[in-house]
This record gives structure tokens, sequence and C-alpha cells, in this order.
């Protein structure tokens, strides 16, 4: 069996990051490949992207559904349960360099040498998903997210040899037979996530990794000023209690013992990005793409633009514009673990 890591978390190897960073690496073979072997996917349904090709539906959100897992009962036909956020990939891909760079200060630190099976859990619309590949030549890629606008937007464009998307909830996921899990800027619109941790950590094989980055910024102005006034008199009816913020994420310290008491070795740690953001409303324009979907699903198109006119001026003082640009602090968590024993 070939040795699967060789580095302990938190410590980089050069040459892995700098290619995850660059985003070069071997290219991949352009054959279809559907490995028989991957692990029980729960209530994902797998869509190929060799055979939504096959079946002309790239591009058009016409997908080939083919059931991986248990049934989805409560899904029914409809491909979205019941409360999903509905995502927009283009609105979401806006700032594309700001939300790229932590994905690969997470994944920069994951020491896996020649992973087999790598699961990008929460894949958005799959623009991060295939640099795994590159990251890792001999791996089998799997990009599973919840959203269907989001999956079919990843088979769409981000069709490659050994890259595979799935419409999936991390609920229903199971790490067995994962050689590398990522999540990146998922978890925090998962309230189980915690459980599911400690799930995903006895199920990794020994050897196997974990790698999650999540949002720590629920205390700042964007977010505060968000709720406000959602919970406001003039607003309370329509958006009361939609956005959380019963402890939507756990700190560093928090996800570092949780898995350090199943038995994984673990590095966690903080960073606070200072995003440099250009044009008017630069941070209303940010949050539309994530943590304004809650909101946007809630409101009609007039109740939305008297909605982002209000909150628009006040991030507009919470966040002035100055002579470069528009400043936008981001702080962020980042955990990455590894199963001994391999
Ligand atoms: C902020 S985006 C991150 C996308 C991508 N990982 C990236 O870094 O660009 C969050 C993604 O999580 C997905 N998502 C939210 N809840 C989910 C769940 N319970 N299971 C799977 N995916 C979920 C959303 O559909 C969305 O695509």
């Amino acid at each position: 069996m070939r040795p699967r890591t060789r580095r302990r978390p938190g410590t980089r190897s050069s040459r892995a990051s700098s290619r995850a960073r660059t985003g070069s690496g071997t290219s991949t073979p352009s054959r279809c490949t559907t490995d028989p072997s991957w692990p029980r996917l729960g209530t994902t349904r797998s869509i190929s992207r060799c055979r939504a090709r096959r079946a002309g539906s790239q591009r058009t959100g016409r997908t080939t559904s083919i059931s991986v897992g248990r049934p989805d009962p409560d899904r029914g036909t409809s491909p979205r349960s019941a409360g999903a956020v509905q995502w927009d990939p283009a609105q979401y891909s806006l700032f594309g360099a700001e939300r790229r760079r932590p994905f690969f200060d997470l994944v920069g630190q994951v020491g896996a040498v020649d992973p087999r099976r790598v699961v990008d859990l929460g894949c958005g619309p799959g623009t991060l998903t295939t640099t795994l590949a590159e990251r890792w030549p001999g791996a089998t890629v799997l990009g599973i997210d919840s959203s269907p606008e989001m999956i079919a937007e990843a088979i769409g464009a981000h069709r490659q040899g050994r890259v595979e998307f799935a419409l999936g909830g991390a609920e229903d996921f199971s790490a067995a037979g994962v050689d590398v899990l990522v999540s990146n800027a998922l978890l925090q619109w998962v309230p189980s996530h915690r459980e599911l941790l400690a799930r995903w950590a006895a199920e990794l094989d020994p050897g196997g990794w974990l790698a999650f980055q999540v949002p720590a910024n629920f205390g700042s102005p964007s977010h505060r000023l968000m709720r406000e006034l959602a919970e406001s008199p003039r607003w309370r009816d329509r958006l009361g209690g939609v956005l959380r913020h019963d402890g939507p994420v756990a700190e560093p310290a928090e996800y570092l013992e949780l898995l350090l008491g199943a038995g994984l070795r673990v590095a966690a740690w903080r960073t606070e990005y200072q995003h440099l953001l250009p044009g008017p409303d630069p941070v209303l324009e940010w949050v539309r793409g994530t943590g304004l979907r809650p909101v946007l699903d809630r409101l009609s198109a007039a109740e939305t633009a008297d909605f982002e006119a209000e909150y628009g001026a006040r991030l507009r003082q919470a966040y002035p514009r100055g002579p470069f640009g528009t400043v936008f602090p981001f702080l962020r968590t980042f955990v990455v673990a590894e199963k001994p024993g391999a």
C-alpha cells in the first residue's frame, strides 16, 4: 500500500502548497471515470459530468441523476429540501480571488501525499474542486453540494477526467473510505456540524485527512447590521428568526479539542484577511452571494430593494470607502487533522 501521508498537520510542504496556490500541476486525463469503489454517499445523487455530457445536458442545468445512496424521502421529486437556501453561482463567484485564498491556505496544510479519493464537501460552483485534482494527480475528486444550482454550474463549467459532482447534504455524508475530506466555507450552514465532525473523525481510515474552514465573522458589522435590521419593527414579521446567531461556528480551540479527543492529530488557527474591495457597495455585493441569501429568499423584489437600501446605507457607514477601495476585514477559522496509524 502506498504511503498517503508524511507530514504532520500544519506543517507545510512547499511543493504541494505552491502547486495548490498557483493552480499548476500535472494535467488531468480527459477520460470519464466513475470509480465503483467510492464509499457510500448517503443520500447524494451523483451527477456524473461524463453522463451529463452524454445526455447533452451540460450548461443547461438539466442533469442526469444517478442515485448512489438510499432514497431521500424528504426531498421527494424536488431536489431542494425544505428551508434550504437558494444559491446563485454567478453572484457567489464575484470576489472569486478573495474567496479562493482561504481555500488554498487550508489545502496547503494538508500533508496527504498520494490520496486516491478526495472529497470537496459543499463544493459550490466547483471552481476550487478542480484544483484538488491538480494538487493530487492520482486522485479521483468528488464535489458534493446540496444546491442544485451550484451542482449544475459545477457540472457544466468544471468538467475534468477525474472530477465528479454529486447533489447531496453534508448531514448524510460518510467519510468512510475517503483519503482527504476538504470542506471550505460550508459548515457554518450546518447546525449539526460538531456532531458530524466527530462522526467523520471516527469513519476516516488511518492516514485519512480532514480539513475545513469556516468564517468567524458573525459578530462583525456586516453580520450584526444584517441581523439588527432583520429584527427591526419594519422587517421582524418577514425576517424574524431567519438569520441564525446561536453559535453557528465554534472557537478554534473547541474544534481542536473535539478532534484531538477523537484521536486525530490537529492544527487549528485563525486568519483575518483584509480584503480590499472595489465599487460603490462592495460589502453588500459580497454578502448578496453568501450571508444575505436567507433574507433574499424570503423577500419579494420590491422588499429586497427596500431592505438593501437600508442595509447598504448602514454598511457604507461601517465600511467607508477609502482612497484605495473599501477595506473589508474577514476573520476565518481553519482546522486540518490527520488520523494517525496508516
Ligand atoms: C459559501 S459556499 C462555499 C462553496 C465552496 N466550498 C467554495 O469555497 O467556494 C457554501 C456552499 O455550501 C453548500 N451547502 C450549504 N448547506 C449544505 C449542506 N447541508 N450540505 C451540503 N452543501 C451545503 C451551499 O449550497 C454552497 O454551495
